[in-house]
């Protein structure tokens, strides 16, 4: 059983427990992060803090001295549970509270949670194959900026693709592809590499923003740009980006084949490059 980091103390996971009274838990009233360890070490830390900053600004929420400690934190949990290669999960909620009102408590007592999630396995023929998503409509709020625990379009758009024998389902809202479910959306349009504005419709992924900054250092014509679901259909490759998953393939959406069918020299470029950057061969 895994050791985790709960407000302060390293517990075993089954002694780690929540107040019924969390705000996490009764309204969605958190931030959260996800955070990659190669080797040992957490790939693009500091961008993840900032990222966590500006989510804990954004939900109002009071920013613990413990987020300052992540590095420490997430490097005791790594010895502690022996692991190399692993995902660090963060999580920041508003506390308990009571009882149960909708308006901040007077004296918020922030709950703050880290633990380590083994890596998502991707499906075998990931990288010869590509994977399959679905679309569908973008019903979350407008500040999918801050990273909320509060999840359940995702959850439920996940769920979806699963039941399509999809890998993932993308939010398309006013015919404009956003982002997937759990990951960051690009298309190769006429040539140029296409991801949506990081704006408050999406969250800014870090690893989008690495793959943006290795196109860049491949001389490759970029585009932060929205882009319609006739767009996406019509792109020469598609690939989606996200901690867990790094660079992956789309080769299938909504039943119609992309492109060839089969992953594209850009997308496999970048795989290659991202794989480069994190020290690690190809997956699958
Ligand atoms: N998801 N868009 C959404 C809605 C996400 O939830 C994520 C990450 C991304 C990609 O961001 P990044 O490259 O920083 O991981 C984009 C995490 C991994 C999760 O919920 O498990």
């Amino acid at each position: 059983m895994s050791t985790i980091y709960l407000n302060g103390k390293y517990l075993p996971l089954e002694q780690a427990t929540v107040s019924v009274e969390d705000r996490g838990f009764l309204f969605g009233d958190g931030v959260y992060e996800v955070v990659r360890l190669y080797h040992g070490r957490p790939f693009e830390l500091e961008a993840h803090l900032q990222r966590l900053r500006r989510s804990i600004q954004g939900a109002h929420l009071p920013l613990p001295n413990a987020v300052a400690d992540l590095p420490a934190i997430i490097e005791r949990l790594m010895a502690e549970n022996d692991l190399q290669d692993a995902n660090a999960y963060v999580e920041l909620t508003r506390g308990p509270a009571h009882p149960r009102s909708h308006a901040f408590p007077a004296q918020a007592r922030p709950t703050f949670l880290v633990m380590p999630l083994p890596i998502h396995a991707l499906p075998d023929d990931a990288f010869t194959r590509g994977v399959s998503a679905i679309t569908v409509p973008d019903v979350r709020w407008r500040r999918c900026d801050i990273k909320s625990i509060m999840l359940l379009p995702n959850t439920l758009a996940k769920q979806q693709a699963r039941e399509q024998e999809a890998f993932e389902a993308i939010f398309v809202r006013d015919a404009i592809v956003i982002e997937g479910a759990s990951t960051n959306m690009f298309a190769v349009i006429e040539g140029l590499l296409t991801t949506h504005p990081a704006d408050q419709d999406m969250l800014a992924g870090i690893t989008r923003q690495v793959v943006l900054a290795l196109a860049a250092d491949l001389g490759l014509g970029v585009r932060e740009a929205q882009f319609t679901l006739d767009q996406l259909y019509g792109a020469e490759e598609v690939f989606l980006t996200s901690t867990t998953a790094e660079v992956v393939p789309i080769t299938q959406i909504d039943g119609r084949l992309v492109g060839q069918g089969r992953p594209g020299p850009v997308t496999m470029r970048l795989a290659e490059a991202f794989q480069k950057t994190v020290g690690a061969g190809i997956r699958g």
